[in-house]
C-alpha cells in the first residue's frame, strides 16, 4: 500500500517504521520539512515529504501530530482518503477546545469536521508509542494485545483494522466515530493493553 504519515515523532515514527518492515511504500512529512526527515529516511527507506505530498501520496494516511495541530493541515490533500485519527486531545498541551472539553464532540469527529471530505478512522490512540513498536505478536499469541477501530465508514474501518491485524494486534470493532470517546483518555482501553476480549469489556462498560 502507499501510506501517508503526517507527524514523525512517537508514533508517527513508530508506524513510518514498522508500516516500512511491513513493505508499504511510505512517505512521512512533519512540521520542520523533508531536510529535517533525513535520517528517519535513510533508517528505514521512506520518503521525506511536505505534508501535502504525503497526505495526497497516501492510500491510507496516518494522522499523529498534536490535536492543536490539526487545524494547520490543508483539508483538500486529505478529501476521499482513508486517514487514520492516532491523536488525542491533552488539554494541558492542546489548549482549550470548549466542545471537547465539555464532551459535546469525540476528539476524531471535531478532527473529521475539519478534515472534511476524509474517510476518517480512530485508531492506534489508546496504545503507547514503545509498546506499538515493540509489542507486535502474531496472530494466535496468547499476549496478543487488542485494539479498538471506530469509524463511520465501514469499508476504510476494515482496511484499517486489516492494517492492525498487520502490525500484530488484535483489531476490535469500536463503532462509530460520535461513540469513539469509548477509546480516549481516561476510559478502561487506554494504554492498558488488554486482548480482545479486555477490550470489548471495556468499551461495553465505560460510562460518559
Ligand atoms: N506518544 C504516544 O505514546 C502516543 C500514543 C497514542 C497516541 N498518541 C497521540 O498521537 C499524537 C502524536 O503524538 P506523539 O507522541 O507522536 O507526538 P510527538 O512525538 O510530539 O510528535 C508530533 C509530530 O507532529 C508533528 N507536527 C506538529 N505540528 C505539525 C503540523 N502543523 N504539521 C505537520 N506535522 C506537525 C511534529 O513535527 P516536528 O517533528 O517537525 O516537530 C512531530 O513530528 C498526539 O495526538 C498524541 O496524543 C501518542
Amino acid at each position: 500500500m502507499r501510506i501517508g504519515i503526517i507527524g514523525s515523532g512517537h508514533i508517527g515514527g513508530t508506524l513510518t517504521r514498522r508500516l516500512r518492515d511491513l513493505g508499504h511504500d511510505v512517505t512521512v512529512a512533519n512540521s520542520r520539512g523533508p531536510e529535517s526527515l533525513r535520517d528517519l529516511a535513510a533508517e528505514t527507506g521512506a520518503t521525506p515529504g511536505t505534508v501535502d505530498q504525503a497526505a495526497r501520496s497516501g492510500d491510507l494516511v496516518v494522522v499523529a501530530v498534536p490535536l492543536k495541530a490539526v487545524p494547520q493541515l490543508p483539508p483538500a490533500a486529505f478529501e476521499g482518503r482513508v486517514v487514520v485519527d492516532a491523536n488525542n486531545y491533552y488539554p494541558q498541551r492542546d489548549g482549550d477546545v470548549p466542545e471537547i472539553a465539555d464532551r459535546s464532540v469525540t476528539s476524531s469527529r471535531w478532527t473529521a469536521d475539519h478534515l472534511k471530505g476524509a474517510r476518517l478512522v480512530k485508531a492506534f490512540n489508546n496504545i503507547q508509542a514503545q509498546h506499538l513498536l515493540e509489542k507486535g505478536r502474531p496472530a494466535g499469541a496468547p499476549d496478543r494485545i487488542a485494539l479498538p477501530v471506530a469509524a463511520d465508514d465501514e469499508e476504510a474501518k476494515r482496511l484499517v483494522m486489516e492494517v492492525v491485524d498487520a502490525l500484530g494486534f488484535d483489531p476490535v470493532d469500536a463503532g462509530t466515530l460520535d461513540g469513539s470517546w469509548r477509546q480516549q483518555p481516561d476510559t478502561p482501553v487506554y494504554g492498558t493493553d488488554r486482548d480482545v476480549e479486555g477490550v470489548r469489556q471495556g468499551l461495553a462498560e465505560v460510562r460518559p
